[in-house]
């Protein structure tokens, strides 16, 4: 088995969900979900209407079984009562479709979409909606029990009670400690109930999805055996418990653990927990599903507020870590999953797993031929590595279900997350296979890993593609500038058609190794919060990773001859660079070096350097439409210094929000000063005395504009709304208060360090780029 292969008789398949996937949520009588209310899934990948065709891809890849979810707002419109024939029709067909392919079916019952009629009735904190639950599991039963024999009850219970009610970020949006810990007993109280009918029913084999997240402090990413502070070990020890122990324990040994008792009875008392309650819970599970995708990593951090989604969890920091993330951030630890089955199998030896999620969020490329996920497929083959050091050591895994066949709706996240190994053109509904779907068929089919993996394209492969020479691809890699313009176009469109990642981290990384990084900044800015920010945060992390930091600057013709040279010499494993503006020759001539390199803010050159930004132009267009929904027409834009490309991003922003309400921008230049501001809103002021608002390209401008205009004998924001840009300190304080477009320093700071880690790893070199959001106040 340790050569890379499973067990006979091991399961392959995939598992989806019915809110993500099926579209169709007002035919055939489904009722609304509280999803519907919270999000909108659209018609999603309309599997309602091409599960025939979905069926045959999983047929065709030789999957063995298929996880969906029931919706229950299809079968019961109402929640309870009245049964909606239609829907159970539904999955009717799609079960037969299913065995007629040959593949089992595994039914999930209840994946997040509650009918809102419950949620109106009070959701989940009212026990009546376990009661519910298990009136809908039997219907269900009722009818597709002669062919489903498979039954799974909940899905990550964790997930719908402490996202949906405790932190509000998932539907049904509710902010309470109180209702997330009666929502969780109210589900796992629904879960026994739900397995006790199945099972009197005759249903063959009945289990539960629990999400896990291994607890683990930074250190043990690293290390899972690194011993704890005392601290540490509590910290983690309470994290746990809210995650893993609040569910497993009354499931599958009918108690709650003592120390959360506690906590529970806290913050909602324990009313809701009623005698019998706990012998209910804890039926006999066939099978325990695990979702596993990421470790949670804490540490103790003493006056740290409690999450809102781990009530109780005060003192205890969740922190990032330097490790390579996904598309979504989540770090990747295979390691951890191992860690996780084994620790399961420790302390439930006799419980039957299986891994029911698992898979991973990147941006894809579509390209004339194929879409070469390399990413994803490391991602998987790494976990499935994980999983079989599990397996020799005796874990009973019967089986692996990917997340996800098709690129979907992903909760709060909505459509931008990629998780399938089939793509979705949502414009079209048409799917392609990737090649991590092309991959995974070649292990189902030798139930195994095998060696052969997808090979990474090269420079070479670029080269032939866009008919030139390989030097003049690794030019345009390196943003070099004399390159002519059509040629670099050539060059990144084969790049991007191939997928082609540079290697020249892996290349520098076997040359020599320093364990060293370079922190250059070019324009020495101390008194701002982002170059802060990142002398801050970039060490701290890179040195958890064992890198020591060396701080250069490169502000004179001198100082950057000399981080040339400390480059160039491998004095560096990396060099993180800062800040970009414009077109910065310095970092045109570091990316040439083959050592990796990160930079703060988009560089005016297109070339392959990764870098970190705030959406400029995303914000700008936010500021500029919440401007025309508060009926301005007559909106003139302060812009800052027009070299630099967060001030083109932002221009570019807001004249594409201007023009989609068939406006035209009206525009005065500027240094970035108060001063400079205050005389370009009276220029503004002097073309069109009806000036109805303005946007400025910073705050120190924004600054500015509300002086002149008070001096004008404008009242802020009736004659005049203001909006700034950047958020920093002294924007909370001005007359009146200002509004304006903030991405939080310390994230940009956080991406950018994870960044160079990951190039440092030879992987992730796609830009990331950072949500901007609006921050209203009073002057607009
Ligand atoms: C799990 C959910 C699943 C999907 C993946 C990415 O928590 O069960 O629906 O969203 O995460």
């Amino acid at each position: 088995m340790s050569r890379g292969t499973f067990p006979d008789g091991f399961v392959w398949g995939v598992s989806t969900s019915a809110y993500q996937i099926e579209g169709a949520h007002t035919e055939d009588g489904r009722g609304p979900s509280i999803w519907d209310s919270f999000s909108d899934a659209q018609d999603a990948c309309d599997h309602y209407h091409r599960y025939p065709g979905d069926v045959r891809l999983m047929k065709d890849l030789g999957l063995a079984a298929y996880r969906f979810s029931v919706s229950w707002p299809r079968v019961l419109p109402e929640g309870s009562g009245r049964v909606n024939a239609a829907g159970l029709d539904y999955y009717e067909r799609l079960v037969d479709e299913l065995l007629a392919a040959g593949i089992t079916p595994y039914a999930t019952l209840y994946h997040w979409d509650l009918p809102q009629a419950l949620e109106d009735r009070g959701g989940w904190p009212e026990r009546d909606t376990a009661l519910r639950f298990a009136d809908y599991a039997r219907i269900v039963h009722e009818r597709l029990g002669d062919r489903v024999h498979t039954w799974l009850t909940l899905n990550e219970p964790w997930v719908a009670a402490f996202l949906g009610y405790g932190a509000g970020v998932h539907a049904p949006g509710r902010r309470s400690a109180a209702d997330a810990f009666r929502a969780a007993h109210h589900m796992l109280l629904g879960h026994g109930l739900a397995a006790s009918a199945l099972r009197s029913a005759g249903a063959a084999r009945v289990g539960a999805v629990l999400n896990f997240a291994p607890v683990m402090t930074p250190a043990q990413v690293a290390d899972p055996a690194r011993p704890l502070s005392e601290e540490d070990a509590e910290a983690v020890a309470r994290i746990d418990e809210l995650t893993h122990g609040q569910f497993l324990e009354p499931m599958l040994r009918g108690r709650y653990p003592e120390r959360l008792l506690k906590v529970v009875e806290s913050a909602a008392g324990l009313g809701h927990v009623r005698d019998g309650d706990l012998a209910a819970i804890a039926q006999p599970l066939d099978l325990l599903g695990v979702n596993y995708y990421a470790p949670s990593v804490v540490r103790a951090q003493p006056g740290s507020p409690a999450d809102p989604a781990y009530p109780g969890s005060d003192g205890v920091l969740f922190c990032t870590v330097p490790t390579a993330v996904t598309a979504m951030g989540w770090p990747i630890v295979p390691g951890a999953l191992t860690v996780l089955l084994r620790r399961l199998s420790r302390e439930y030896p006799d419980q039957e797993l299986m891994i029911t999620e698992n898979g991973a969020d990147f941006a894809d490329t579509v390209t004339g031929d194929g879409i070469h996920d390399v990413d994803r497929v490391s991602f998987v083959e790494e976990h499935l590595r994980a999983l079989l050091a599990a397996l020799d050591e005796g874990a009973k895994v019967r089986g692996y279900l990917l997340w996800s066949l098709l690129d979907c709706h992903e909760w709060a996240d909505g459509y931008q997350r990629k998780f399938g190994i089939v793509h979705v053109d949502f414009a079209t509904q048409r799917r392609r296979l990737k090649d991590s779907a092309l991959w995974y068929r070649d292990v189902v089919r030798r139930n195994g890993l095998g060696d052969r993996r997808p090979r990474r394209p090269t420079l070479e492969t670029v080269a032939a593609r866009a008919k030139v020479s390989r030097a003049t691809v690794s030019r345009v890699v390196n943003g070099d500038a004399a390159v002519r313009p059509e040629v670099r176009e050539s060059v990144l469109r084969a790049v991007k058609e191939l997928g082609y990642v540079p290697n020249a981290a892996a290349r520098s990384l076997a040359a020599r190794r320093t364990d060293t990084v370079a922190l250059v900044l070019s324009i020495p800015r101390p008194d701002d919060a982002l170059t802060a920010a990142v002398v801050q945060y970039v060490p701290s992390v890179l040195e958890g990773a064992g890198k020591q930091i060396t701080l250069m600057l490169a502000d004179t013709s001198e100082s950057r001859r000399r981080v040339v040279q400390h480059v160039e010499a491998r004095l560096a494993d990396g060099v993180v660079l800062l800040p970009t503006d414009g077109a910065d020759p310095l970092a045109e001539r570091l990316a040439r070096t083959d050592v990796p390199l990160v930079l703060l803010g988009r560089p005016a050159i297109a070339s392959l350097v990764p870098y970190v930004d705030a959406d400029n132009t995303g914000g700008a267009a936010a500021a500029t439409e919440h401007l025309l929904r508060q009926g301005r027409r007559r909106i003139g834009l302060i812009c800052g210094p027009t070299h630099l490309v967060a001030v083109q991003d932002r221009m570019a922003g807001h004249r594409d929000a201007l023009q989609r309400a068939g406006l035209l921008p009206h525009v005065a230049l500027a240094e970035d000063t108060p001063d400079s501001g205050a005389s370009a809103l009276t220029r503004l002021l002097a073309d069109d005395r009806r000036l109805d608002a303005v946007l400025a390209t910073s705050d120190h401008l924004a600054i500015g504009a509300l002086r002149a205009a008070s001096e004008a004998g404008l009242r802020v924001p009736d004659d005049l709304a203001v909006v700034g840009f950047g958020d920093i300190e002294a924007a909370a304080y001005t007359t009146p208060p200002l509004t304006t477009v903030r991405t939080p320093a310390t994230d940009q700071a956080m991406a950018l360090a994870r960044l160079l880690l990951s190039r440092l790893e030879g992987r992730h070199t796609t830009p990331v780029v950072l949500p901007s959001r609006l921050i209203t106040r009073a002057s607009a």
